[in-house]
């Protein structure tokens, strides 16, 4: 048995969708572990767009299960609209394909009202989220007052939950933020609806990830966003509310961390992020507006421009410490092609000295200045190479120094939106 983590090297957006779903192939379970509709995999197959912002990618394989995992937070009408669209076009026919833990806390209405009426309140001060109720969602898991998918199936444990908690969000709401309050009924009556709905995927899915574990099953766990948002690791207060480094995975599906198998780390051949925060690599030049057009670097869950810059060895260096990756896949390496030259951050300049290593401490790292190598760039069309070899003698040097700047083996290299445009150097679960 063989299990696999896929987790973001940077600060989401690295392409884990494209990654997981080529990995699916040989899992048998898909699962999902943090995070909630805040991430967005975009998959481009057989020129079809796939976005998914809840559901694992790997629902596209139809022999494979696809868990939500206790550590999500869910939002049942996005998981609905998800398994609307899919129905659609013709994928999840069998609803048994689906899992959605009874333990999953639910973002509610009045967590996506707060979210946005916090960053209003915050101006320019503001994190820069993604509106989707995130935050204030993992905020009363913590404190005690969450509604898990369990108690939208029971009316009356929902309706007392929900009772207490519009007492003191109204409030904030009303009073402290300005904004509208909720009527209950109309939220009881819409989420019990929407129980009724969903009940077909909920599950108790640690005990059904145990069994299926025990008959033998490979399962590959999805991480979303990336290390530098980790809520504990990442450039605090500039992170999303949930642990996206590598023990998030045996605590949000309900495991043992013996399960953990192979951890591959996706990084992007450059950096992005969106939201506020610092980003040391960033261009505000040519250079950014050309990766941020060419790697059509806009939100898949906000459509906001992506800020961009060059490839950062110190933050994948400091994912590599947090995750101990098995190997790295380097994602969008198409979009540098046709750069005369290419350059990778390799430290930081910090008061006169030459820091190494990346401390998340934003007061430093806002102020670092990055130390550059710079490299060749390559002009041939690379979209088509299907091993290593087949690539160009700088690109291949450029793969070479990210491998020894980050002390990584780049064990899968994309080179373009499709599923065929990638060369699998290795397969983790063999
Ligand atoms: P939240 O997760 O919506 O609370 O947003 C907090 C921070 O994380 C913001 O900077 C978001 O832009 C960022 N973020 C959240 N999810 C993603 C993602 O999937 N990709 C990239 N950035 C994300």
């Amino acid at each position: 048995m063989k299990n696999v983590i896929v987790l973001g090297a940077q600060w989401g957006d690295e392409g884990k969708g494209k990654v997981v779903d080529l990995y699916a192939e040989f899992a048998d379970v898909v699962v999902r572990f943090q995070g909630g509709n805040n991430a967005g995999h975009t998959l481009v197959i057989g020129g079809e767009k796939h976005i998914f912002h809840l559901i694992p990618s790997g629902i596209l394989h139809p022999q494979k299960k696809c868990v939500i995992g206790n550590g999500v937070v869910v939002n049942p009408k996005v998981l609905l609209e998800e398994v609307g669209r899919l129905k659609e076009r013709g994928y999840l026919q069998d609803d048994s394909q689906l899992k959605v833990s009874h333990l999953a806390n639910v973002i509610m209405p009045y967590h996506v009202a707060l979210d946005v009426a916090r960053e209003k309140k915050l101006g320019d001060g503001k994190i820069g989220t993604t509106a989707r109720g995130i935050g204030p969602a993992y905020e009363d898991k913590v404190a005690r007052v969450g509604i898990r998918v369990c108690d939208l199936l029971k009316p009356d444990v929902f309706g007392e939950k929900l009772r207490n908690n519009l007492e003191v969000k109204n409030f904030l709401l009303e009073k402290y933020y300005g904004a509208k309050p909720f009527e209950f009924s109309e939220v009881f009556d819409e989420y019990v609806s929407l129980g009724e709905r969903i009940k077909v995927y909920v599950d108790d899915t640690s005990r059904f990830l145990e069994s299926e574990m025990g008959r033998g099953a490979k399962v590959l766990f999805e991480g979303a966003q990336g290390a530098m948002l980790d809520i504990d690791h990442g450039t605090y207060p500039f992170v999303t509310s949930s642990n996206t480094t590598v023990g998030a995975f045996a605590t949000g599906a309900g495991l043992s961390v013996k399960r953990a198998g192979s951890v591959i780390g996706v990084a992007k051949a450059y950096t992005t992020r969106v939201g506020g925060g610092p980003f040391p690599s960033e261009l505000n030049d040519a250079d950014g507006d050309y990766l941020r057009e060419k790697g059509q670097e806009f939100g898949s869950t906000t459509g906001r421009p992506r800020r961009c810059g060059w490839f950062d060895a110190v933050v994948v260096r400091y994912a590599h410490r947090l995750n101990e990756f098995d190997g790295l896949a380097i994602t969008k390496i198409d979009v540098l092609t046709g750069l005369p030259r290419v350059k990778i951050c390799v430290g930081y300049r910090y008061e006169g000295k030459v820091l190494d290593s990346l401390t998340p401490e934003i007061d430093v790292l806002s102020q670092v200045e990055p130390v550059y190598e710079e490299l060749e760039g390559w002009s041939e069309d690379i979209r088509e190479a299907k091993e290593f070899d087949d690539l160009p003698k700088e690109t291949k040097r450029y793969i070479r120094r990210i491998e020894e700047l980050t002390g990584v083996e780049v064990v899968l290299v994309s080179v373009g939106p499709e599923r065929n445009e990638t060369i699998l150097r290795k397969n983790p679960f063999r």
